[in-house]
């Protein structure tokens, strides 16, 4: 081979590596924008029905696993405009977690008589996401997260690389509202895309999380003093 020929094989091999690194990521974005938008739509089947979950004159709430799979297929829709293809093991996973989720709540969700429940929208999400993470069984990971300030519950307390997009990043000014952040980096020694969205504070959440700071919110817990479109919390998901 002479130097040109070696040179063009070796920057066409560079330019395939840099391409095929590029579509990789690409996918995993998609992969993430998919899981993130299922997660969300399946936490809003439960806020949406807590007023009904909390209702003491009910027994029976008509939640079970496969209305609230398709309560979730609904709002993915009408949040993205596409119906939902449950076609890939990262979406089965998330669609079974959402179901098994939901099957091991009956009990609690369908006791008669009995007003707050504790089936909150994160609690939700929490089991649901320990769930995927654990039916994904080391191929991905998925969390609900928030500001270091305003974590309640410790499990869902930002790692260093979370905490430091959400500061550094999801706070300023200038950072476009809702715009996710990836990156391929390391995690835990492994070379691994990292996803997170921001999530803001609605009216909704303001009951619990909103002002006076402090004061007991209807769960006993404390408010954080939030406002109406603060950045509250973020979706977190790691791919190996
Ligand atoms: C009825 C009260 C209530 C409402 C309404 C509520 N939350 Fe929460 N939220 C809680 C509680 C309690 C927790 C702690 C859950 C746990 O123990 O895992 C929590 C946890 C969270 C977390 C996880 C981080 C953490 O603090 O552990 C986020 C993010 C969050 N809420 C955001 C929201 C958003 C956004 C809304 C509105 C769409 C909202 N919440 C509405 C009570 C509420």
């Amino acid at each position: 081979m002479n130097k040109i020929t070696k040179y063009i094989t070796l920057s066409s091999v560079m330019l395939l590596l840099i391409l095929s690194d590029v579509a990789m990521a690409q996918s995993h974005s998609d992969t993430a924008n998919e899981l993130t938008n299922i997660f969300r739509a399946a936490r809003k089947v439960v806020s949406v029905n807590q007023a009904h979950i909390n209702d003491a004159s009910i027994g029976d709430k008509g939640l079970s696993a496969d209305v609230v799979a398709n309560k979730t297929k609904a709002n993915f829709k009408e949040a993205t405009g596409k119906a939902l293809k449950v076609n890939t093991d990262a979406k089965k996973a998330m669609i079974r977690a959402v179901k098994d989720v939901m099957d091991e709540n009956q009990d609690l969700i369908n006791e008669p008589d009995i007003g707050l429940k504790g089936f909150l929208p994160a609690i939700f999400a929490r089991q649901v996401a320990n769930k995927f993470t654990s039916h994904m069984n080391g191929k991905m990971k998925i969390k609900l997260t928030a500001p270091k300030k305003y974590v309640r519950n410790r499990a869902n307390r930002p790692d260093k690389w979370e905490a430091n997009i959400i500061e550094s990043l999801f706070k300023k000014a200038d950072y476009v509202k809702g715009k996710a952040f990836s990156e391929n980096t390391k995690y835990k020694g492994k070379n691994v895309f990292r996803f997170i969205l921001p999530e803001y504070y609605g009216k909704s959440c303001l009951s619990c999380h909103g002002k006076p700071k402090g004061a007991r919110d209807i769960t006993g817990g404390k408010k954080e003093g939030g406002v109406l479109g603060e950045l509250g919390g973020a979706i977190s998901l790691v791919i190996y």
